[in-house]
C-alpha cells in the first residue's frame, strides 16, 4: 500500500495540525489489532476548522461553477488512480471486503463527477412580473459553511456524497468522519488537496468523542447546514442541537427494509437480489434488508434456495481471496447482533443457518425461520448479517405489514405482474424501492427516507438542492 496515503492528525486551512488532545486508536475489526494511532483534535480543531471554512468561503463561492467543476474533477481522477490502496485503508479499517471497498471508491469517486457535471446546472428563473417597471429574477446561491458528519460503514463514499454537491454549489466544508473510519478521510484530503482545492476550502476533523464535536458543529452560527448520516438517535440529537441556530439538516439515517416476495415471483432472481440486499457489507447499511416476507405459497422453495445460496458464503478477513462476509465493526456490533438472534430464539424463531459470533469478530450469516412480529427485529434495524423471515397471505397483509415501522428509507420486492409491481410500489411508505432488483444505490437516482428515516435527498438533480438557498430580486422603476 502507498503509505503517502497514511495521516494521522486533522487537515485544516490546507494544513496537517499538530493541535491535539491526546490521541485515540483505530483498530482492524478483523483481528482486534491496532491500525493507527490518530492525533485527538478535540472541541477545539472543530472550531478552528470551522474559522478556515468560513474564511475560504467568499473566494470559493464567488469562483466559476466551471472553475469549481475543473477541481473536482482532478479529484475524481485522483480518487480512481488510488483505487487500490484506497480500498485496502477501508477495508482494514472497516473490515468490508476488498472487492467492496473497490466497489465504495468507483461509488463514491461517481458522486464527485456527477455533481461536478451537475454544480454548472444550478439555474434560477426569470418570473413575468406584475408590473411594466419590475422585473423579477430568481438565483441559487451557496448556503454557506457546511459540516458533514460521516459513518464507518461507507468511509468514503458518504463523504463524497454529502461533499461533493456542496463544493460544487460554491459551499465550503468540515467532514467529520467516524472516529472508527478516520483514515480513509485523511487520505481524501491529502488528494483534495493534490487536486487543487484552494486552502480551508475542505477541513477534516478527527477526534474520538463524537458528540462534543457534533455539538460544537450543531451549535455554531458560521455552520448554515449539517449533512449526517447515521442513527434516527443522533440525527434527533443534531436536530436539537441546531434548533438554536435555524441549521438547515440532511439527515439519512436508520432504516427496517422489507423485501417481499410474491407468489408470482421469479424466486431464483429473487435470491439472487436477497444476498446482495442483506449481506453486502455484512448486513451493515441502512438499505439492507430487515425483514424478508415471504408468500406462503413460495416460503419453502425462497427459503431453501436462498439457505442454499448463503450457505456457500466465505467469511474471514476482507484482505483474503474469496471473502464475502468481513468483519462486524467492533465488540458492540456482534452483541447487538447476538441479541436479535437471542430474542427471536425466545420468541419461537428457528434458526434455519448460522446464529453464532466467530472469534469475537465476525458473525455468522444467518437465516431465520418462523419471524413474527413481537422479535425486536420487526421494530429495530439489526445492521447484521441476520435474514429473519416472515411469512404472508395476502397483497394487503405484506404491505400493511411492510410499511408496519417507523422507518421509511428502502423496501424491495419481487413480482412478475406488472399491476401488483405498480400498485405495490404505490402502496410502500418508503423514499426508495426496489422492484425486481436488490441494489439500488446510484449517483444518478435520489437517496433517501420518508417517516424517522431522514429528509433530504443525496446524489441526483435533487441532491444539490439541499446545498443552495433561492434567492428573489425584484428589480423596480425600469424605464
Ligand atoms: C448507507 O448505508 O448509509 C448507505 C448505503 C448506500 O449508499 O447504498
Amino acid at each position: 500500500m502507498n503509505s503517502d496515503l497514511l495521516f494521522d492528525r486533522s487537515y485544516i486551512n490546507g494544513a496537517w495540525t499538530n493541535h491535539g488532545l491526546g490521541s485515540f486508536e483505530v483498530i482492524n475489526p478483523a483481528n482486534g489489532k491496532v491500525l493507527a494511532t490518530v492525533l485527538d483534535g478535540g472541541k477545539e480543531i472543530v472550531e478552528q476548522a470551522i474559522v478556515s471554512a468560513n474564511a475560504a468561503f467568499k473566494p470559493w463561492s464567488s469562483s466559476t461553477a466551471k472553475h469549481r467543476a475543473s477541481i473536482l474533477e482532478n479529484w475524481n481522477s485522483l480518487i480512481l488512480k488510488s483505487t487500490d490502496d484506497l480500498a485496502t485503508i477501508m477495508t482494514l479499517e472497516c473490515g468490508k471486503p476488498l472487492k467492496e471497498s473497490k466497489g465504495e471508491v468507483a461509488y463514491g469517486a461517481s458522486f464527485i463527477k456527477w455533481f461536478a457535471e451537475e454544480g454548472k446546472r444550478v439555474y434560477g428563473d426569470v418570473i413575468p412580473p406584475t408590473a411594466e417597471d419590475k422585473r423579477i429574477v430568481v438565483v441559487k446561491e451557496p448556503i454557506g459553511v457546511v459540516a458533514a458528519i460521516t459513518p464507518w460503514n461507507f468511509p468514503l463514499a458518504m463523504i463524497t456524497r454529502k461533499v461533493a454537491p456542496a463544493l460544487a454549489a460554491g459551499c465550503t466544508v468540515v467532514i467529520r468522519p467516524s472516529e472508527e473510519t478516520p483514515l480513509t478521510a485523511l487520505a481524501l484530503a491529502h488528494l483534495a488537496e493534490l487536486a487543487g482545492f484552494p486552502k480551508g476550502v475542505i477541513n477534516v476533523v478527527v477526534g474520538k468523542d463524537a458528540s462534543s464535536m457534533g455539538k460544537v458543529l450543531s451549535k455554531s452560527k458560521e455552520v448554515n447546514k449539517i449533512s449526517f448520516t447515521g442513527s434516527t438517535r443522533v440525527g434527533k440529537i443534531l436536530m436539537e442541537q441546531s434548533s438554536s441556530t435555524l441549521k438547515k439538516l440532511s439527515l439519512e439515517l436508520g432504516g427496517n427494509a422489507p423485501f417481499i416476495v410474491f407468489e408470482d415471483a421469479n424466486i431464483d432472481k429473487a435470491v439472487e437480489g436477497a444476498l446482495v440486499s442483506k449481506f453486502r457489507n455484512s448486513g451493515q447499511t441502512c438499505v439492507c434488508v430487515n425483514r424478508f416476507l415471504i408468500h406462503k405459497n413460495v416460503y419453502k422453495e425462497f427459503t431453501q434456495k436462498f439457505i442454499a445460496a448463503v450457505s456457500e458464503f466465505k467469511i474471514g478477513n476482507g484482505l483474503e481471496d474469496g471473502v464475502n462476509v468481513g468483519p462486524m465493526i467492533n465488540n458492540k456490533a456482534i452483541r447487538k447482533t447476538t441479541e436479535f438472534v437471542e430474542d427471536a430464539k425466545e420468541k419461537g424463531g428457528e434458526i434455519l443457518l448460522g446464529g453464532k459470533a466467530i472469534d469475537n469478530c465476525f458473525f455468522e450469516p444467518t437465516i431465520i425461520g418462523n419471524a413474527s412480529k413481537d422479535m425486536n427485529f420487526a421494530q429495530e434495524e439489526i445492521f447484521g448479517p441476520v435474514a429473519p423471515i416472515f411469512k404472508f397471505s395476502s397483497d394487503e397483509e405484506a404491505i400493511q405489514m411492510a410499511n408496519d415501522t417507523i422507518y421509511g428509507l428502502a423496501a424491495y420486492f419481487y413480482s412478475e405482474n406488472i399491476n401488483r409491481c405498480w400498485k405495490t410500489a404505490e402502496a410502500l411508505a418508503y423514499g426508495m424501492v426496489g422492484i425486481n432488483e436488490g441494489l439500488i444505490s446510484t449517483e444518478v437516482a435520489p437517496f433517501g427516507g420518508f417517516k424517522y428515516s431522514g429528509q433530504g435527498r443525496e446524489g441526483s438533480k435533487y441532491g444539490i438542492e439541499d446545498y443552495v438557498q433561492t434567492k428573489y430580486m425584484c428589480f423596480g422603476n425600469v424605464n
